[in-house]
């Protein structure tokens, strides 16, 4: 596909829900005493993916556009699902499920495609076995046999969220307290749904403690916007020349808000408005408008923070003058594909000074560049960003595979032209 390029991006947007806030409304929806209503559910396929799944474990699910509403039947109230369960592209439904089906009373199987085949997943796998679970292998396809799980008191070698929720839900399986503790905080989506539902689960500092659960109860979930979708926009608001764009309703859990931070720090003009709390997350209405921005350096804590909007925040440090360090990133490379090397190779096509290291990149920024036939590798989050890249490059630039945005961003490319002119 050519990026067909627009001069200057302005007006109103209302981004897809929350990617990870649809999962978990529906796996956690799935566990509760009664129906849950979601609204402004993610209908990607990686939440399609999700849903998919609890249908196969005998869970009702009326979707209706981003209106979803799950028939939970209890903590044990899943059926044996009749096939290998499969996942698709999406590392969140594998990773949480294995939590899951480790504390069932039947044995069940997953994978997925040929990214998710090689995504690790013994970082599930081994602290879920510490609780008693059976898993074999360490890679997709995955067999786990239902077994009785215990307590244990870890420390996460990684930040990621999905290793932690995938211990918190084979915690309300498992006999006594589970304690996690995390090296740095990573979204904290489970932890406020689980709250709400009224499981036993408390925060303090980077700990988590977790018991068994009898019932959790239903909560209608109202998904805000994807911060990480929200990103796309952020950035070429700021970059586009006199533009300026608001994206309405925009989740903001400080989790998930290290973009934020960066881009200030980068010198961006942004704004968050309207701040509100939905449901124990916080909501507001972001506008950026065409900013000069300089280089900055990412790392540490924060990383967690922005791990998905690195390949995007790549893409401002292009435009912004002097050098850029993304240090302490080394979970890059075992997201949908190796997003360091991706970003790299990429960038560098079209004349980006762009250097690879061992945990991030550093990108020499301010300079102009050229067209380029870019490749995605079927991830949503490289094609979306490298269509931003483009809108700048003086020549045409192509991209290899514009559909795999669909994983997170449906109407992406739609949105995207809407507020160009
Ligand atoms: C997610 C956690 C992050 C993130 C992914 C979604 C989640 O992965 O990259 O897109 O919903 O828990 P890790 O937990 O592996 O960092």
């Amino acid at each position: 596909m050519v990026i067909r390029k627009i001069s200057k991006a302005s007006g109103t947007i209302k981004v897809p829900g929350d990617k990870s806030i649809s999962h978990r409304a529906v796996i956690l929806g799935a566990l509760a005493g009664g129906s849950t209503e979601i609204t402004g559910f993610l209908q990607g396929a990686d939440c399609l993916s999700t849903i998919d799944c609890f249908r196969n474990m005998g869970i009702d699910i009326d979707v209706n556009g981003e209106n979803v509403t799950v028939h939970g039947n209890g903590l044990n109230g899943l059926k044996a699902p009749e096939q290998m369960l499969y996942t698709g592209n999406s590392g969140t439904t594998t990773r949480l499920l294995c939590g899951i089906l480790s504390g069932q009373t039947f044995d069940s199987s997953i994978t997925g495609d040929a990214s998710i085949q090689k995504r690790p997943m013994k970082r599930v796998t081994e602290p879920l076995s510490l609780m008693g679970a059976k898993i074999k292998n360490d890679y997709c396809p995955l067999y786990i046999q239902g077994s009785s799980l215990h307590g244990i008191n870890y420390t996460m070698p990684v930040a990621s969220a999905q290793v932690k929720t995938a211990i918190i839900l084979a915690s309300l399986y498992a006999d006594g307290e589970t304690v996690i503790h995390e090296i740095e905080k990573s979204r904290d989506h489970t932890e406020l749904m689980l709250s709400a539902m009224g499981a036993d689960i408390h925060t303090d500092g980077l700990d988590i403690h977790i018991k068994k659960t009898g019932l959790l109860e239903p909560v209608n979930v109202d998904v805000p916007g994807d911060i990480s979708s929200a990103a796309f926009f952020m950035v070429l608001g700021l970059i586009m020349p006199n533009s300026k764009i608001t994206v309405t309703n925009v989740g903001v859990n400080p989790t998930r808000t290290g973009i934020i931070d960066v881009l200030h720090d980068m010198g961006a003009n942004i704004k968050l408005e309207n701040l509100r709390s939905s449901a124990g997350e916080s909501v507001a209405d972001i506008t950026v408008s065409s900013s000069a921005l300089h280089g900055t350096t990412i790392s540490g804590d924060i990383i967690p923070r922005l791990i998905d909007e690195l390949p995007i925040i790549a893409v401002a440090a292009v435009f912004a003058d002097g050098q850029t360090v993304i240090k302490d990133a080394e979970e890059l490379k075992v997201k949908e594909t190796n997003r360091i090397r991706a970003v790299v190779d990429e960038l560098s096509k079209c004349g980006v000074d762009i250097t690879e290291t061992d945990d991030g990149m550093i990108i020499n920024g301010g300079k102009n560049i050229h067209g380029a036939d870019f490749k995605t590798y079927g991830d949503h989050r490289m094609a979306m960003s490298l269509t931003v890249l483009a809108q700048l490059a003086n020549g045409e630039c192509t991209l290899d595979d514009s559909d795999c945005a669909c994983v997170s961003y449906p109407s992406f490319f739609e949105d995207f032209y809407k507020l160009g002119n």
